[in-house]
């Protein structure tokens, strides 16, 4: 696992939307051969998609022949909500690049049928053979996408609880009230990530503090969903200084500046 260090949020962000840019320049994609791309929600994500929007905008990057799938989404929230996943997506990304609207996967927080959607949103990402590069942020707890401390690293998308902790903390979306926070959400599974041929996480930010320490030199524990980082072959895990206040001299000095 690589770990890349740099000393503030815009930097993580700007480091990581390079990353991704490259990679999909590099892969040349076409029609017959897009590139599939994982991607999050949350506090996170928004600098790197602001990065993403304005390579496009230079016309250093295209989205035309990229296939995007979601990682998670509530249970219950209309596309139009204006805290689904859905929403969060087209307002801060989708809607200022040139992504087909065909080419973008976000789970159904609506569907009649929770389960099933879950089995069809695994099959299709199954079709594609695979993920090239899943980006993800990391819960306080650990968590990757919605799967909360205990998930099986063999997990696929399915209908998951959120835990306590989680709700509080996403709580801030819902003008602090925690009965507004669904309780339950579609997740892809630790299993559908780490199945990427690279997994990419950034973790900014105090409140990453601790998890960041567990997912660097603690032990590889479903306690930790993040921790399966450690075992990817191409993982790579971004933080900026204050989520890395908790590593030893001996990461320190792994960590690529
Ligand atoms: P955040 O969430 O980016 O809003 O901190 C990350 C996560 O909970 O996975």
């Amino acid at each position: 696992m690589r770990i890349v260090l740099k000393s503030k949020y815009t930097e993580a962000c700007a480091w990581t939307a390079e990353y991704i840019a490259d990679r999909i320049v590099q892969f040349n994609p076409d029609k017959n051969r897009p590139f599939i791309l994982g991607l999050p929600t949350g506090s996170t994500p928004l600098g790197i998609y602001r990065e993403l929007i304005q390579k496009f905008q230079q016309n250093l990057l295209s989205f035309q022949h990229v296939i995007t799938f979601n990682m998670d989404e509530y249970l219950g929230l209309e596309e139009a909500h204006p805290q689904s996943y859905h929403y969060f997506m087209w307002e801060n990304f989708f809607k200022h690049i040139d992504i087909p609207r065909e080419n973008v996967n976000i789970l159904q927080g609506k569907s009649p049928n929770p389960e099933k959607e879950c089995d069809l949103y695994e099959k299709k990402i199954a079709d594609r053979v695979e993920i090239h590069l899943f980006l993800g942020g990391i819960g306080g707890n650990g968590h990757i996408a919605f799967n909360e401390p205990g998930s099986s690293f063999q997990s696929r998308t399915r209908l998951v609880d959120l835990t306590r902790e989680t709700i509080q903390a996403n709580a801030r979306f819902f003008e602090g009230n925690l009965l507004q926070v669904p309780s339950k959400a579609l997740s892809v599974g630790i299993g559908t990530i780490m199945d990427a041929k690279e997994v990419l996480l950034v973790a900014t930010g105090k409140t990453k503090a601790e998890a960041a320490v567990n997912l660097t030199e603690g032990p590889v524990t479903e306690l930790v969903p993040a921790s399966a980082l450690q075992l990817h072959p191409r993982g790579i895990f971004i933080m900026d200084r204050e989520a890395a206040a908790g590593l030893s001299e001996d990461s320190l000095r792994k960590a690529e500046q």
